[in-house]
């Protein structure tokens, strides 16, 4: 082992726990130290009873606790003590724009982790959105590296209020399902710096993250989970990263790369445990001399401090809780300001409750749950508002909601006696996931696209639910294309044919195209899996309670070939896939390239209108800062999102135009309010134009800084 963390330069409390740590180690055989670095069981390492060293407890993430399973294989226990908070996905808290909520979303999830006696949540998953079809976007943040980064911070530092570790992941370049256990990323050092690592790097430096796990797919030829240049030289040299490291499940491949990289515990999904490379096959190398037992020492002392962090063994420990109706608060308004309105012509939103006597909805997302799937991120939820239960408490008896699904499914769901997570390293883990054309589905969707048609036409307020479902937004899995399934599409059309201002919403984890029925449409709604009280929040929004102030953390392409990887021919790949668009991901390709979007990064419209005046870039404290004022023109009361971009004024070939370098969203402003904004930006402003709006594409100033 090249490094010992005995060499960074510590604090003295992390001295002293070290030290204790260090006692405690010597106290250890090889087998209770080899117990505590691999799996025990499927969430947890072993502990050692006879010196009060507890097992490690583990558990996903991202969008709350997940349910409890048996220690050896992956069927739930079924109990009814698991139910938790189901909060917003990653995505749409990233729609926010809310430091704040992110933190909230933290203490959450942080306060339930313990509540639920668990020591580490496997979560956040900070990967970048290199393209709209990855199957696990959803439980990502965005496309681009500061706004992730912004939110991951607050977040992470949320869930460890709690005396429970964050875990961030997936370290690193860890962007697409297919093969993803084979998979090997070539990139550049400039965009592997810029675009996939800052999100680490910030978990890290200033949030202070006490786990990570490394990623399934190699980088550079190596397994990211026993990568020399990952964990060794990046990780632990460069950036000084003292704590613990664990496996993803199954990405492990060599008990001596493994033992002698700066893993420090193994996890995976099959339950023999006692032959996971970082068990027995190390104990008996390590026996027979041929890897040093001091690798094994430094592992453990790490877990051990780790422990001590957490006060896993002393009686200080916060208890934590869950499902309290606060945690359903802060579920509900990270809920609400998630959903992003992307066009309103005519003002068709919001519906006024006092004028809808009759509304038909249509689409089968309406009455959808989501909760329960989508892999690991999966959430056994206390309970989930649908869009449609949403919008009928909220109207009440006095008003007829009529609702009709309008589509069905393809295929049945695959009953299987194995979970997917125990078949889940087969086939490389992960494909693009074709669905087969289902002929009786079809004909089934033809009556009822008629049936929904026919009353469309009949009624005055016609609200359309439609969108995807884990079957698309999933891990394991990669979409192939961007387009609606089930033949919305050609359902959209036809309700836009009988009635022009039917508002057009979607659920989903990911784009969609838009393109054959969007000019048709005077309004569209995106609402993400937006959590326990999504169909409140979405219902809030369209009866106007709520002004919407969600803003795309991605671009929305019109295709998915409008995607630097795709255009490219870069994505999925082979068995290599290069990302050869270097920093030219998300908008920074578009924007440079001229490229189209449907909806920019950044995007989000409102019911009120803000005015931006009075621009000026102040330093104070050798920091620079936008300042503006912001004010509510409009009628009603609404939040906005002022967005910094920086853009050289003499580009490099490799450069993007412009760059997200800031943003801060303001209070609840009251119609005529105005507030001085300040946008603390970014980096080196030297020579660039500094770019103050409201979304990419929506720039209110330009300040040059020379
Ligand atoms: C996923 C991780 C998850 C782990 C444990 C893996 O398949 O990639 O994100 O935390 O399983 O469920």
């Amino acid at each position: 082992m090249k490094w010992n963390s005995a060499d960074y330069m510590r604090g003295e409390r992390e001295m002293e726990l070290r030290k204790q740590a260090e006692e405690l180690l010597r106290k250890l055989t090889l087998e209770e130290k080899i117990g505590m670095i691999h799996g025990a069981q499927l969430f947890q390492t072993a502990g050692v009873e006879r010196l009060g060293i507890p097992p490690l407890k583990m558990s996903d993430g991202p969008m709350g606790v997940r349910q409890e399973f048996l220690p050896c294989g992956w069927q739930p226990v079924g109990r009814s003590d698991d139910y938790v908070t189901y909060l917003p996905c990653n995505s749409a808290l990233a729609s926010t724009w809310n430091r704040e909520l992110a933190k909230e979303t933290g203490r959450v999830l942080g306060e339930e982790a313990r509540g639920r006696g668990k020591d580490v949540i496997l979560g956040p998953g900070v990967n970048i959105k290199r393209s709209p079809l990855c199957g696990r976007n959803f439980e990502y943040f965005s496309e681009d590296p500061y706004l992730t980064k912004e939110l991951a911070v607050p977040y992470i530092q949320g869930v460890q209020e709690w005396d429970v570790a964050a875990c961030v992941k997936h370290f690193a370049a860890n962007n697409q399902e297919t093969e993803r256990l084979w998979v090997d990323v070539e990139v550049d050092e400039q965009a592997l710096r810029e675009i996939y690592l800052p999100a680490f790097y910030d978990a890290v430096k200033k949030a202070g993250v006490h786990t990570i796990m490394g990623a399934y797919n190699l980088l550079k030829g190596e397994h990211c989970c026993q990568s020399e240049y990952l964990l060794n030289d990046i990780l632990r040299k460069e950036w000084g990263y003292d704590s613990v490291v664990i496996s993803d499940w199954g990405a492990v491949h060599d008990t001596e790369k493994a033992a002698n990289s700066q893993l420090d515990i193994e996890m995976s999904v099959t339950d023999n445990f006692d032959e996971y490379f970082m068990a027995n096959p190390l104990k008996e190398k390590i026996e027979k001399g041929e890897i040093s037992e001091a690798v094994v020492d430094e592992k453990v002392t790490r877990i051990l401090v780790l422990m001590m962090k957490l006060h896993m063994m002393d009686s200080s420990r916060k208890s934590g809780t869950y499902n309290t109706p606060e945690h359903r608060r802060k579920a509900m308004e990270v809920a609400r300001e998630s959903v992003v309105l992307l066009k309103n012509e005519e003002n068709i939103l919001p519906f006024s409750k006092e004028k809808v006597k009759k509304l038909l909805i249509v689409g089968e997302n309406a009455e959808c749950v989501h909760a329960n799937g989508g892999g690991s991120a999966e959430i056994k939820a206390l309970y989930e508002i649908t869009p449609l239960m949403g919008v009928k408490t909220l109207l009440g008896g006095n008003a007829e909601v009529k609702f009709v699904p309008g589509y069905v499914r393809d295929e049945k769901k695959e009953e299987s006696d194995m979970s997917w997570q125990e078949s889940s390293l087969e086939n490389g883990g992960g494909s693009a996931k074709e669905f087969a054309v289902n002929v009786e589905a079809e004909k089934k969707r033809e009556e009822l696209r008629n049936e929904a048609a026919e009353l469309a036409s009949r009624y005055e307020h016609v609200l359309f639910v439609g969108g995807l479902n884990h079957e698309y937004d999933s891990e394991g899995n990669d979409r192939v294309d961007m387009k609606l399934p089930y033949e919305q599409d050609k359902l959209i059309e036809e309700l836009l044919a009988v009635n022009p201002n039917t508002v057009i919403t979607f659920v989903g984890g990911s784009p969609v195209e838009m393109g054959s029925w969007l000019e048709k449409a005077k309004t569209v709604v995106w609402s993400w899996y937006a959590g326990m009280e999504g169909g409140n929040a979405l219902a809030e929004v369209l009866f106007g309670a709520v002004t919407p102030s969600g803003k795309l953390p991605e671009t929305f392409y019109k295709k998915h070939t409008d995607c630097s990887a795709h255009a490219i021919g870069e994505f999925p790949g082979g068995s290599k896939v290069h990302y050869a668009e270097g920093m030219f991901v998300g908008y920074r390709y578009n924007d440079t390239f001229q490229i189209e979007p449907e909806f920019c990064f950044g995007h989000g419209l409102s019911y009120t209108t803000f005015l931006y005046e009075n621009p000026v870039l102040v330093q104070k404290n050798g920091l620079n800062y936008v300042e503006c004022n912001v004010t509510n023109i409009g009628t009603t009361a609404g939040k906005e999102t002022v967005q910094v971009y920086t853009a050289s004024m003499e580009k490099k070939e490799t450069e993007p135009v412009q760059e997200l370098k800031g943003f801060e969203k303001t209070k609840l402003l009251l119609p005529g309010e105005c507030q001085r904004v300040s946008v603390l930006v970014e980096g080196m402003i030297e020579k660039k134009n500094l770019r103050i709006g409201s979304s990419s594409r929506d720039i209110r100033f330009v300040i040059e800084s020379r």
